[in-house]
């Protein structure tokens, strides 16, 4: 792995002491008050792991009370269908993580009796469980000696021993890995180190301005001593994302709005959202294709939404019309769209631009 100064990964402590110093810290100066900290239930655990992959832990917290309260275990999940699901993932973003954690649960149930596996590479043939979310059950709820790498940690490692490169592929990243494996600690503590590691990462060795004076690592951390942590880690060479355009229709009938569920493959997958056109489409003449009678048109203010691999910039038109049902929609896959009173609407599982945007026309 291309690094500096040593030929060692590890400077000048050795690897017991890096997981003392995080491990102490973590009991001094981590976060101690999280909600899926108060418990050793894999199921709350696992849940939390899946709502914070991407996502910060303010933006969580009141989606973890809700869907527990909902779904206080995993059997009550995993007898529930999607569409009872979705609406409490609806705004927090990925979706394929909703399904995928309600395809995790029902596999937890038949094949494992209800009983999370405490072996990391089970946990990882599971339905939207990584390498790292393994790591981190089997380390929190399990007490197993696993290994973490989400992005704070790669960030860690990357400044604290000084390691170049894209810490997420190839070469670097299977070192990375068996870094954090080596880092381990020998004895007790792998809860306290594995959210010390968390912790150190989302509070102390934050991207834009970290904290080194309260790192218990910064005495040996290569990053610091050679005034690099500006460069590390190394910014991902990412193409420029692409960006798709379409129209959204925002028909509105009388006090009412027409919804339809998405596909479950595919972005915003068992959401309601409104229909879509290719950009170029004459929207009168859809409209009066599907049957409908337009009526007034109104532009409404355009909207950028970022997705991992393209921007989505829609063109919502609002549509008074008369007539029935678009036949269009009745036409896709199952289930179809509804017409809905806005209040209604805004109660349905929504992307996040979509509930904006209902909410502006409820004012
Ligand atoms: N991010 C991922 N897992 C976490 C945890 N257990 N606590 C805080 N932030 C996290």
């Amino acid at each position: 792995m291309p690094h500096s100064s040593s030929a060692s990964l590890v400077p000048a402590f050795d690897r017991g002491g890096f997981a003392d110093r995080v491990i102490r810290w973590q009991l001094r100066s981590g976060r101690h008050s999280l909600p899926w900290q108060a418990t050793q239930d894999a199921y709350r655990i696992w849940l939390s792991e899946i709502m914070l992959q991407q996502t910060q832990v303010v933006a969580v917290l009141n989606y973890y009370s809700r869907f527990l309260e909902r779904f206080p275990t995993l059997s009550v999940l995993a007898a529930a269908t999607l569409d009872e699901v979705m609406p409490f993932w609806a705004g927090l973003g990925y979706y394929s993580r909703a399904r995928n954690l309600w395809a995790c649960a029902r596999e937890i149930q038949v094949r494992y009796g209800g009983q999370f596996p405490s072996d990391p590479a089970l946990l990882e043939a599971l339905p939207g469980i990584g390498r790292s979310t393994a790591g981190a059950i089997a380390a929190l709820a399990f007490g197993r000696r696993a290994a973490i790498l989400d992005g704070n940690v790669r960030r860690v490692l990357s400044r604290v021993f000084g390691i170049e490169g894209d810490l997420t592929q190839g070469t670097v990243l299977r070192e990375a890995w068996s870094l954090a494996e080596d880092l381990l600690p020998r004895g007790d503590g792998i809860g306290p180190y594995t959210q010390g590691l968390m912790d150190l990462g989302a509070t102390v060795c934050t991207r834009a301005r970290p904290r080194c004076e309260a790192c218990p690592l910064a005495s040996d951390c290569i990053a610091r001593i050679e005034d690099r942590i500006r460069d590390l880690p190394q910014a991902r060479r990412r193409a420029a994302r692409p960006t798709r355009e379409q129209r959204w229709l925002v028909l509105r009938q009388a006090s009412s709005i027409w919804l339809e569920r998405r596909p479950e493959r595919g972005i915003w997958g068992g959401l309601w959202s409104l229909p879509e056109l290719e950009l170029c489409a004459d929207v009168m003449q859809s409209i009066r294709h599907r049957g409908l009678n337009p009526k007034g048109l109104q532009d409404l203010p355009v909207i950028e939404h970022g997705f991992t691999h393209f921007v989505l910039r829609a063109y919502p038109i609002e549509v008074e019309v008369q007539g029935g049902s678009p036949d269009y929609a009745v036409q896709t896959a199952p289930p179809h769209g509804q017409w809905l009173d806005l209040d209604e609407a805004t109660s349905k599982a929504l992307p996040k631009p979509v509930a904006d945007l209902l909410r502006t026309l409820c004012k």
